[in-house]
């Protein structure tokens, strides 16, 4: 049976280090309650002279590319996953496709929030699987930076993110020990706004307000000054009620997966949990009851960055030597939406 193995892998952050320190001179925030509360240090912002979500991802996507012995040539189409792209349209997909001067292939883009890697992924798995395409670039990447409120306002979201890049390149196998066994996508569009960016956007609600969005002028219903002085134009989150889903939906994914290959917990040799913030990590591999050695984290160091997050924790660990040919690796995510994924591989 044909399946899609992931032939190279590759990452990208930027060199800017801002910790949690650094923050204090914008909010009210100290190091020990970031800490406490996510468990990350600090993160990386991509540099003010050019470097965007679409540069990072190629960046990721040079070295996986590479790493698979193959040529950007041989791409034979793109899944961009991301949701702080360069530009509102068109997306990261054909931005890449230009940047790395490939043939006039598919690109196609994923606005799966967290999620948005494992479910990329998935969608270039049936095409891997169908036969057709041979050489597909699956990226993540954020630049989180410039979208944030840097006051007090904002400190709940602002503290959490971070940018940076992940990217595969999948490739068919008929090794019936290696490859992607099997995705399972799931979403509950009940919370949608319970952690979302709602402007720009054409929902009819000027706020709650609708009244005041029948009278606005036509094109201030889409982005007008009042939302920026509102602080309209900036993410939201409920927090505790996203942690409060994710430790629920986070080990039910992982269970699927297993499940669906016939596998226990025990069996896994490292799981890459979504970034998102290590007591929900931790959460997961307490109830999972799985060793520190299975479980990898690196939030402490990058903060979370969406769906970069995934390739990026995964990349690490396999440079680190802790991913070997035959493991079981699970990827699993949950974020916005909310949507939550999860996907067994074989290395
Ligand atoms: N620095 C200092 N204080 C902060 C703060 C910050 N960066 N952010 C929020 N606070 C304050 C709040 O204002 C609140 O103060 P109050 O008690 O005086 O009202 C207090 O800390 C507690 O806020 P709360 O939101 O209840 O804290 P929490 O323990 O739930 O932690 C999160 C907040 C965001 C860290 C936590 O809810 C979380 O991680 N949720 C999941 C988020 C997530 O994973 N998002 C990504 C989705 S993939």
């Amino acid at each position: 049976m044909l399946r899609s193995k992931i032939a190279g892998i590759g990452m990208y952050v930027p060199k800017n280090i801002v910790t949690n320190q650094d923050l204090t001179q914008y909010m009210d925030t100290s190091d020990e309650w970031i800490q406490e509360r996510t468990g990350i240090k600090q993160r990386r912002y991509a540099d003010r002279t050019g470097e965007t979500t679409t540069t990072m991802g190629v960046e990721a996507a040079k070295i996986a590319i590479e790493r698979a012995g193959i040529t950007a040539q041989e791409i034979d189409f793109i899944v961009f996953a991301t949701l702080s792209p360069d530009y509102y349209f068109p997306g990261c997909g054909v931005l890449v496709q230009r940047a790395l001067k490939l043939k006039e292939i598919g690109a196609l883009d994923i606005r799966n929030q967290c999620s948005g890697f494992v479910y990329a992924l998935s969608v270039a798995d049936q095409f891997i699987k169908t036969g057709m395409y041979k050489n597909i670039l699956v990226i993540g990447s954020e630049k989180h930076s410039f979208g944030l409120d840097f006051s007090t306002r904002g400190r709940n979201v602002a503290v959490i993110f971070g940018d940076g890049a992940g990217a595969v390149v999948l490739q068919p196998t008929q090794d019936p020990n290696q490859g992607i066994l099997s995705t399972h996508l799931h979403s509950d569009g009940e919370s949608a706004e319970i952690l979302a960016m709602y402007n720009p956007g054409t929902h009819a609600n000027h706020w709650g307000n609708y009244a005041a969005f029948k009278e606005a002028p036509l094109g201030d219903q889409f982005m007008s000054h009042e939302m920026i002085d509102n602080a309209q134009n900036f993410p939201f989150m409920d927090g505790p009620a996203v942690f409060k889903k994710a430790v629920v939906k986070f080990p039910e994914v992982i269970q699927e997966a297993l499940r669906a290959n016939g596998y226990q917990p025990g069996d896994i040799n490292l799981l890459i949990p979504h970034q998102a913030n290590l007591r929900i990590a931790q959460f997961v591999q307490q109830q999972l009851k799985l060793s520190d050695q299975q479980v990898y984290n690196n939030i402490q160091q990058y903060g979370n960055t969406t769906a970069a997050s995934v390739p990026i924790a995964l990349c690490e660990a396999w440079e680190k030597g802790k991913i070997k040919k035959g493991d079981l690796v699970c990827l699993a995510a949950f974020g916005s939406g909310f949507t939550w994924a999860s996907a067994l591989l074989k290395w």
